[in-house]
């Protein structure tokens, strides 16, 4: 990275799904390499090329299989002075179809937190790319206090309603597809989103207006770019590139113009009934070949059922009008040949064709303009703009195969329009769809959510500082971090001093509400983080976001109303008030003289099938929570989930629901005033018990472990202390 830090923004853009590298994307290889991966490359390059950002990160799924390059199994991949590939783990290690994904997004957010964490800074912005990115994005958005930026490519709602219309049952729908799935992603991304950018008005309109979170006033339309040094028009002195071999051996005279057609064997791309309309009409047969690159193959028989019968009718189409001679398809091509294909038929006096049944965008037509060629293309989304732009070309109806054939052998004929479209289409793409001008009006945009220059529609985010803390301070509320008010503000004062890198949190057996308002009382400054409910809820402090992954994680065989009802009538238990009873906790207060002991309640609970975590304290207080649930568990989850070594995390607290907080890897302290039931910690490896009571307590123990100064790591503090006796 060659900017000084901090000198603008950091960008993470996330595309999860398909296989991205700097060079060389293999288009078109499945219906996961399509336009969106190319989208991603050249926005994270543009965006870095710009002087007030300072790096841009793409994360993407690592892939490690031997059926794909080895490429994608690279952790970091350098593609411009400040933009790199950054791959993170989602799930096995092999390459996956992107609707089989879902259930491995988890992983993939905490790789992410542990990468910002390496990075040792938040980033700005967030920018999603599809709905599983979407969803992604929108829980680190939350998790990070970060504004998100989401940009559908295609979306769930349209696809759902497209597949109905051609017949296929909701069920197959849903077991091929996942669409509900998607569409949930989709709404949740949208939901969190402070911009959305889209490509095209009639995707604002049409297509996002099917959404329950359809916010037009947080929609931008932005076009993609082209990227204009690679898609020029053929210059003087042009030559036959490589790739005219691999066309010319189909055609018996190929000097005729050429009709383009460039896409993924896909229904929905309509290519058959480009063939049909060819086949048909005598006179475009004579006058023009057709030149057809449906993405790269092997063998047909073990492609995916949709290439596979795309091919297959082709073969069949291109056999019953015997188009022999006059029809190319090539088997293979390679990135660098698209452009040379698009010069080839310019230079040919040739016309794109785009047939698609609908079309988001189309990519290629704007490739296609840039090249100087002209376009037929469908009437929808993207080349209504597109053609409107450029004026380089006519829409057509795709199912109407006559109109079709006509619109094409027109394109042709008429010579001095044709220079026309040519020239208008260069100028067009040069104008609207540089990459250049769509980061210029993109950053524009994201300013005013950034709160870099004062946006009025966005409020200003707090972000999360967990990504670059080195240490962690948590603390346990009452009788520990409050009791004593001198001691409190002399904390404070301590603490002051140290804040760039520390974080700090409570964890506490009260209600966040109760917490907060007692923090406030003490005035103690916002925590960077808030265990609360003993352990069975986690927020973070910038926004009070809760952690929803702590709250699934231990949903597990939780059944509250089952555990009331079982422990009703039992002598010396007492509900608390509503106040206390949480989600995943069940709070009594205990009077241990007529209670039976908590080992009995336990047994009884378990022979009921019933299971909870006992926590007793104070010799008073009885909560249940969920089994995965407790202040220390929390603290793991915690620590694993923003990639903190417990070495660097010190706690302190002085009862029975801070115990398992107190003991395992992590430093710990018990204040001087703790209850009997913290006893049998004395002796346990980093537990240290202080003289001092309450927040003395505490400052007695950041100087027992040096915790503000260089952290001492524990093996070196073991032998200190042995040598001490
Ligand atoms: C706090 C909570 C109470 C809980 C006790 C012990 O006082 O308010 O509900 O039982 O801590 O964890
Ligand atoms: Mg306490």
């Amino acid at each position: 990275m060659n900017k000084a830090p901090d000198e603008g923004l950091y960008i993470v853009l996330i595309s999860i799904h398909g296989l991205i590298r700097g060079h060389n994307l293999e288009l078109g290889r499945d219906a996961d390499t399509g336009g969106q991966t190319k989208y991603v490359v050249e926005l994270a390059r543009a965006l870095a090329a710009r002087p007030d950002v300072q790096r841009v990160d793409l994360l993407t799924r690592r892939v490690i299989d031997s059926k794909v390059d080895t490429d994608y199994a690279q952790p970091v991949e350098v593609i411009a002075p400040s933009a790199q590939i950054v791959r993170l783990a989602c799930g096995p290690r092999r390459y996956l179809r992107k609707e089989v994904l879902w259930p491995h997004l988890f992983s993939f957010i905490d790789d992410a937190l542990q990468h910002f964490r390496r990075v040792g800074r938040t980033p700005d912005l967030l920018h999603s790319h599809y709905a599983d990115a979407g969803y992604v994005g929108a829980r680190l958005a939350q998790l990070l206090g970060v504004p998100l930026v989401h940009t559908g490519h295609s979306l769930g709602r349209v696809k759902r309603q497209r597949l109905n219309e051609s017949g296929l049952a909701p069920q197959s729908i849903e077991r091929q597809y996942n669409i509900t799935q998607r569409i949930e992603a989709e709404e949740i991304a949208l939901g969190n989103a402070a911009m959305v950018v889209a490509s095209t008005r009639q995707e604002v309109e049409e297509q996002y207006a099917q959404y329950e979170n359809y916010h037009t006033q947080r929609m931008v339309t932005i076009p993609p770019g082209v990227d204009l040094e690679r898609f020029h028009p053929p210059r003087r002195g042009w030559r036959a590139p490589p790739v005219a071999e691999l066309v010319n051996r189909f055609l018996a005279a190929p000097r005729k113009p050429m009709i383009l057609a460039l896409s993924r064997p896909d229904h929905r791309k309509n290519i058959t009934t480009l063939v049909r309309a060819y086949g048909e009409n005598s006179a475009l047969r004579e006058a023009a070949n057709l030149v057809i690159v449906p993405g790269n193959r092997d063998d047909i028989g073990v492609m995916d059922r949709g290439a596979r019968e795309v091919l297959t009718d082709l073969l069949l189409l291109i056999d019953r009008y015997d188009l022999y001679g006059c029809v190319a398809y090539p088997k293979h091509h390679e990135a660098h040949d698209v452009p040379d294909l698009y010069r080839m038929a310019a230079r040919s006096r040739g016309v794109f064709i785009n047939p698609a049944l609908t079309e988001p965008f189309g990519l290629t037509l704007i490739e296609a303009a840039a090249s100087g060629l002209p376009i037929v293309a469908t009437r929808d989304g993207g080349p209504i703009d597109i053609i409107g732009n450029c004026k380089n070309g006519v829409l057509i109806d795709p199912l109407d195969a006559d109109a079709m054939s006509e619109a094409l052998l027109d394109a042709i004929a008429d010579r001095s329009r044709w220079l026309r479209w040519s020239r208008s289409g260069t100028r067009g793409a040069r104008q609207h769809y540089s990459w250049e001008g769509h980061v210029k009006k993109y950053l524009r945009a994201v300013n005013k959510i950034t709160g870099r220059r004062r946006g009025r529609r966005f409020p200003r985010v707090a972000r999360s500082r967990l990504p670059s803390i080195d240490r962690l301070l948590v603390c346990d509320v009452d009788s520990t971090l409050l009791g004593d008010s001198e001691a409190l503000e002399a904390l404070l004062a301590r603490l002051g001093d140290g804040r760039g890198k520390l974080g700090f949190g409570v964890a506490t057996g009260r209600s966040l509400e109760s917490t907060l308002k007692v923090l406030k009382q003490w005035t103690v400054p916002m925590p960077d983080l808030l265990i609360t409910a003993v352990g069975s809820e986690i927020h973070y402090g910038h926004g009070m976001v809760e952690d929803q992954g702590w709250a699934q994680h231990i949903a597990h065989r939780w059944r509250p109303d089952a555990l009331r009802q079982a422990l009703r009538g039992t002598p010396g238990l007492k509900l608390q008030p509503k106040s206390e009873q949480r989600r995943f906790k069940v709070s009594y207060f205990i009077d241990p003289d007529k209670a039976p002991a908590v080992r009995a309640i336990q047994r009884e609970l378990r022979q009921r099938d019933l299971h909870a975590k006992l926590i007793y304290s104070h010799e008073a207080y009885l909560d249940l929570l969920p089994m995965r649930a407790s202040k220390g568990l929390a603290i793991r989850y915690l620590a694993m989930r923003w990639g903190i070594p417990p070495e660097a995390i010190l706690v302190f607290g002085d009862s029975g629901n801070d115990e398992d907080m107190l003991s395992g890897n992590t430093l710990s302290v018990v204040v001087g005033n703790h209850t009997p039931e913290l006893e049998r910690l004395r002796g346990q490896h980093w537990v240290y018990f202080a003289e001092a009571t309450h927040a003395w307590g505490i400052l007695e123990g950041i100087e027992y472990y040096n915790f503000l100064g260089e952290p001492r790591a524990p093996e070196e503090q073991q032998e200190q202390e042995s040598s001490q006796c």
